[in-house]
């Protein structure tokens, strides 16, 4: 069992394969936080605590006359507002009388087999489905999907409300999740104004904060700074987890690299608006906190009613940044991801968008189509402009029926026609948004977010819809249902184009407007979880104005997202590794379009827009009716390249080797088997000098005592790891290598 509890000393020891945590109700039933961070031996790593008397840090009442005790001091598990801790806190409520003071302490604990579940929210789960281990590149010895679940109930003194705190132990994956349930037993509703998901108190040590920032076509962007005193602290309140920050933050020593030192992952499951908040204290304690934005948050907890906080995956390392990675992408593609699509192999796709935009009628989409099996693409995506009024972004949104006086054919036809090529079908929706110049509009005005008297906020010239209602979810459902069950569709793009504002509902009363944004999210996972259950074998890519809404809530229904906007090759480098830091490369959505690129007008070799979306979801993303033969020659090529690297690729230990922000001349990443026994480097050359220097890249993952064979040539494995591979020179900008690394058999 993974979690121990010592009944005397009321400790509870949580131990995956290589970490700790640890928690203990003190004398007075308040519940420490003792430790999170290397595994050692379940000793009560409280001896670390000094009491001391500290001014203007109250006491509790029943702590007497000991001065020493006090709560603002402490290291907590779960601190509550307004009872002598002054830092950022996990939980405010409203009582029925007007106070907020709430003072948690220790009540029961039970522990379980297995993992929990929540309701209507992702979370991580413990048993890989048949198939998926079926598919799966064999697992590293000794990983299983063995978990367990802690659940410590602490109760309020005034006895009105209980707080369960869930820890889900992923032994083998390194893993521990956190998520809060609440509990009203008052007669009288009960307002939570804040609850988050996580709170880890450090007592000691200097930290450095990684965030990820940014705006549409440009997300992700790594961000690492020292903590200062004060709170330093990333978020969303904007419906969505955003393209600004992104619900992943890593805590770590000031002198961690890639591959050495101490660090802690916090990943949110949950798409909606979130706060990242990391607060430095009087005492040089740190807290970290993270759970839902509370600007937009203020939910109604009815007698004997349940409000459950969205889980949050935990994860250290004592081996750096890229363990920690690691880390979240096997458990993200094995235990978060789920359905068939999960460790299947996902179709090269083509996606008409850059290609053509709104500008297509059937007979072009058969011609792109007819060129595209040609190549050796897998699958066709129409993109938006396939339905109601809809030539342009200022029309049609909400409108699911087909325009087949656009598509001059109906959509069974299209689709049984590019099954006929030999190709799958994929088609866009965006569920979510509404086009006043609709006819849904213009039938439910009501139906879209808007505040009565107050004129609406439009972005793209759209407003969204009120998917907190069940009638509306259930409108637009079985709408897409008509679409999807009316031809042959294997895949289906949920795209969402703007960020929330002027939350309203209709259905909800003044006093309960504070649900709605939360509400939103558990509706539209509530309609994606229908849709993968009515569609099991359909892939889902998720996309929100390219990675709006990258985050790992949605990865439990999409299994991959589109990263961006931005199909820039090099801008991509900084996006996609941004991203890798929390989540693998099967996630990540990522094409090859042409060139001059859409978003930069930047020049790239054909060869290097396909070695960085071949570190994704590999398709393209272009007219291919107007590639030259040569072009098409070399498309060819990098397809049939990929399939044979699809494992290492998708299911191998990704190495960051470079940071693109900061290296000047290559820039490198690579693919590691579990084993060892192969990888793929990839290489970048971001600028090339006459006459330069050589360049060397250390390679990662392999035995050191192995030989292995590059290009021809023999290399021991130690040799590559600690003095490098002498790479190839680059003759144009932007030139990429793809070099294959295999271990040579012993003879
Ligand atoms: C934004 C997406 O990110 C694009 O890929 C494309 O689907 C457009 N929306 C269509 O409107």
């Amino acid at each position: 069992m993974a979690i121990l509890f010592d009944s005397t000393s009321r400790l509870f020891t949580l131990t995956t394969a290589h970490s700790m945590y640890q928690m203990k109700a003190d004398r007075y039933g308040v519940l420490l936080h003792t430790w999170f961070g290397m595994k050692g031996s379940a000793f009560d790593y409280s001896y670390r605590i000094a009491y001391a008397d500290r001014g203007f840090s109250g006491n509790p009442y029943d702590a007497g006359d000991d001065r020493t005790y006090s709560l603002d001091a402490l290291p907590l598990e779960f601190p509550a507002y307004g009872s002598g801790d002054y830092r950022a806190a996990a939980l405010k409520v409203r009582y029925p009388d007007g106070t907020s003071a709430c003072d948690l302490r220790y009540l029961k604990h039970e522990i379980r087999e297995g993992k929990y579940s929540l309701p209507g929210l992702p979370a991580l789960y413990d048993a890989p489905d048949q198939e998926q281990q079926a598919h799966e590149t064999p697992a590293p010895a000794g990983c299983g999907s063995r978990s367990d679940t802690l659940i410590i109930t602490l109760e309020d003194t005034r006895r009105m409300f209980y707080v369960h705190l869930y820890y889900g132990v992923m032994e083998d994956l390194d893993i521990i999740t956190r998520a809060v349930c609440v509990e009203n037993h008052s007669e009288d509703d009960i307002y939570l104004e804040n609850i988050q998901s996580v709170c880890v108190d450090y007592l000691h040590g200097e930290y450095d904060l990684h965030t990820f920032y940014g705006r549409h076509v440009k997300e992700r962007n790594y961000q690492r700074s020292p903590l200062m005193h004060g709170s330093q602290s990333v978020g969303s309140t904007r419906g969505t987890s955003s393209h600004q920050y992104n619900p992943f933050l890593i805590l770590s020593d000031r002198d961690t690299t890639e591959d050495t030192g101490n660090c802690y992952g916090f990943s949110f499951l949950y798409s909606g608006d979130f706060l990242g908040n990391a607060e430095l204290d009087q005492y040089n304690q740190t807290r970290l906190l993270l759970g839902i934005h509370p600007d937009n948050f203020c939910y109604c907890v009815r007698p004997t009613e349940r409000f459950y906080a969205p889980e949050a995956a935990l994860a250290y390392s004592a081996q750096g940044l890229g363990r920690l990675s690691r880390i979240f992408h096997r458990a993200y593609r094995t235990h978060l991801c789920r359905g068939k699509w999960t460790a299947k192999r996902r179709p090269v796709l083509l996606n008409d968008w850059e290609g053509v935009y709104f500008d297509f009628d059937g007979d072009k989409l058969i011609q792109m189509a007819r060129d595209a099996a040609d190549l050796g693409i897998e699958l066709f995506v129409m993109d938006d402009g396939w339905f109601g009024k809809r030539d342009l972004d200022v029309s049609g949104l909400g409108d699911w029926t087909v325009n087949v006086k656009k598509l001059g054919c109906t959509l069974k036809e299209l689709s049984d026609q590019i099954h006929g090529l030999g190709l799958q079908f994929g088609i866009w929706f965006e569920p979510e948004g509404i086009n006043e110049d609709s006819d849904l509009y213009r039938a439910h005005p009501d139906w879209a977010f808007t505040i009565p008297g107050k004129q609406p906020t439009r972005s793209r010239l759209q407003l969204l819809l009120d998917f907190s209602r069940e009638d509306v979810r259930e409108y637009i459902f079985s709408h897409i249902c008509q679409v999807l069950d009316s031809a042959r569709i294997e895949y289906l793009k949920w795209d969402l184009n703007r960020s929330l504002a002027d939350l309203y509902s209709a259905s909800l009363p003044a006093k309960r407007q504070g649900e709605v944004m939360h509400r939103y999210v558990l509706g539209l996972y509530d309609m994606l979880e229908k849709l993968t259950q009515r569609y099991p074998d359909m892939l889902i890519e998720g996309c929100s104005g390219g990675g709006g809404r990258f985050d790992a809530g949605m990865l439990y229904y999409t299994p991959q997202i589109w990263c961006s906007d931005d199909t820039d090759a090099i801008e991509r480098l900084s996006i996609q590794y941004g991203t890798s830091f929390g989540y693998p490369v099967s996630t990540m959505g990522s094409h090859v379009s042409h060139c001059p690129n859409e978003q930069t007008r930047r020049i790239t070799p054909l060869n290097t827009r396909a070695t960085v979306a071949m570190s994704g979801t590999f398709g393209y993303e272009l007219d291919v009716n107007k590639m030259t033969e040569e072009e098409k020659t070399i498309v060819k090529a990098q397809i049939r390249e990929f399939k044979e690297y699809y494992d290492l690729i998708q299911y191998g230990d990704y190495y960051r080797l470079t940071d693109p922000n900061k290296v000047e001349a290559y820039h490198g990443w690579e693919f590691a088997a579990p084993d060892g026994s192969e990888a793929l480097l990839c290489i970048v050359a971001l600028q090339i000098h006459p006459n330069g220097p050589g360049r060397w890249m250390c390679l990662k993952g392999l035995k050191a005592d192995s030989v292995y064979l590059v290009h021809g040539q023999k290399y021991p494995g130690d040799a590559l790891m600690n003095s490098g591979l002498l790479l190839p020179t680059a003759t144009e900008e932007y030139e990429s290598f793809r070099l294959h690394i295999v271990e040579c058999p012993a003879v």
